[in-house]
């Protein structure tokens, strides 16, 4: 397991967990991102059957979990961060299926889930971090995984963006390629992919099938 990343230990803070949702989903711009990407959940998730259970990682205040849920899919949410998940299951008013684990070796056996999410989380991970978290990803799900990157094209482009729209540079810049690349390593197959908002949000999410699942 990989320790080397912020991530990892920054949303382990009481004050950065309790400000999470403020800080990104309040406001018109919040409200609209959070519409979007769960607009962006809702087509990854086309063909899994409702029912199935759908692993959320990392789950953080429950947002996608709670979408699920609401869709006729058994979400469960894992996060290494105890007040994450105590946020999340506040706000599912304790309907939540939650546990605490690490992406990295997560506490689930093969095939426990139809399914596994990943939103928001390999843009903070290094590579070898990053394939750890697919690799268990693909592991689990027989059916489906989802992964969301910020694949970047030109720098310039992201200084800009970054600028024009005040949002955070990726940490791990990654191309389309490498991406494709380092699924494949992983044993996942691309079936398709979509984006947030073409030239406007830069996030990417890939839709997999784990070389189990055939
Ligand atoms: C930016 S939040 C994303 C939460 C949620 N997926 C969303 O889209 O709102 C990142 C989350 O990743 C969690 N995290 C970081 N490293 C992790 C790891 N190795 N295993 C599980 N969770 C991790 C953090 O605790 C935090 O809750």
């Amino acid at each position: 397991m990989t320790d080397s990343y912020t991530a990892k230990q920054h949303y382990q803070q009481h004050d950065v967990a309790g400000d999470y949702d403020r800080e990104r989903f309040s406001g018109l711009r919040g409200w609209f991102v959070n519409r979007l990407e769960q607009g962006l959940l809702m087509k990854t998730m086309e063909g899994v059957s409702q029912g199935g259970r759908v692993l959320d990682l990392p789950v953080g205040t429950g947002r996608m979990s709670r979408r699920l849920d609401a869709e006729g899919y058994r979400a469960v949410g894992t996060d290494v961060s105890e007040p994450m998940l105590r946020i999340s299951a506040n706000l599912a008013g304790g309907r939540a299926n939650l546990a605490r684990g690490d992406g990295e070796r997560l506490p689930y056996r093969d095939g426990a889930f139809a399914a596994a999410i990943c939103f928001r989380l390999l843009v903070h991970l290094p590579a070898p971090a990053r394939k750890n978290v697919l690799r268990e990803m693909a592991r689990v799900a027989t059916e489906r995984v989802v992964a969301v990157y910020q694949p970047h094209r030109i720098a310039l482009w992201w200084l800009l963006y970054g600028l024009l729209l005040r949002r955070k540079l990726p940490l791990h810049f990654v191309s389309d390629d490498d991406i494709r690349e380092e699924l494949a390593d992983c044993g996942l197959r691309l079936v398709r992919s979509h984006t947030l908002l073409r030239g406007v949000f830069m996030e990417r999410a890939y839709v997999l099938e784990p070389s189990s699942g055939t």
